[in-house]
């Protein structure tokens, strides 16, 4: 798992290759292994294979493109009625384990940000809300970003880790 921390890099380029359902389902178990604050598990994962959907999904902002050709969207969700402190958190950590778990198994994924002031600073809610209506998810459940998952075209580059000067010991 390590190196697979170290090999994962985003992918935005997909073979014309499906997901096998047991590698589907290792990253979907992965996801729902995260720590959860006070042990809540809010989350919901929407898997989306159907082509019209990814097809829609994809235009939710100009950097969602790629949706389109990715054989599996995950929506990453969560009841917020049921944790409306940590579900950010809890559905960031749900989300990062099944970026590793894809990486471990060979596939590639890219991190979706759709909430407000990402990327451009443009609408955030709009954004959910389109997210929302596109997958019939309900009003109560927030949804925090879309995972790209597929073969990878080509090798992901993996960034080198950093900036070191980010760590501070003993003191800032
Ligand atoms: C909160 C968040 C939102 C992101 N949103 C997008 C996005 O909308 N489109 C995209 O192509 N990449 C998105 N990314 C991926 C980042 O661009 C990528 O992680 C960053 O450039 C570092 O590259 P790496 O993932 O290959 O290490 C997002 C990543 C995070 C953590």
């Amino acid at each position: 798992m390590v190196e697979a921390i170290r090999k994962r890099a985003s992918v935005r380029r997909y073979a014309n290759e499906p997901v096998a359902e047991e590698d589907l389902q290792a990253i979907l178990e992965a996801a729902l292994s995260a720590p959860t604050a006070n042990n809540v598990r809010p989350w919901h994962i929407v898997v989306v294979t159907d082509e019209d959907k990814r097809k829609r999904l994809a235009q939710v902002h100009q950097w969602a493109s790629f949706c389109a050709a990715s054989p599996v969207v995950l929506a990453f969700c969560a009841d917020a009625t049921r944790q409306p402190h940590w579900w950010v958190e809890d559905t960031c950590a749900a989300l990062e384990n099944a970026l590793i778990q894809a990486a471990e198994l060979g596939l590639g994924t890219c991190w979706i940000g759709i909430r407000a002031g990402e990327g451009d600073g443009g609408p955030g809610p709009e954004r959910e809300d389109f997210v929302r209506e596109v997958l019939s998810i309900p009003g109560h459940v927030r949804v925090l970003a879309l995972v790209s998952l597929g073969h990878p075209e080509g090798e992901p580059t993996p960034k080198p880790a950093g900036p070191m000067d980010a760590i501070h010991r003993e003191t800032w």
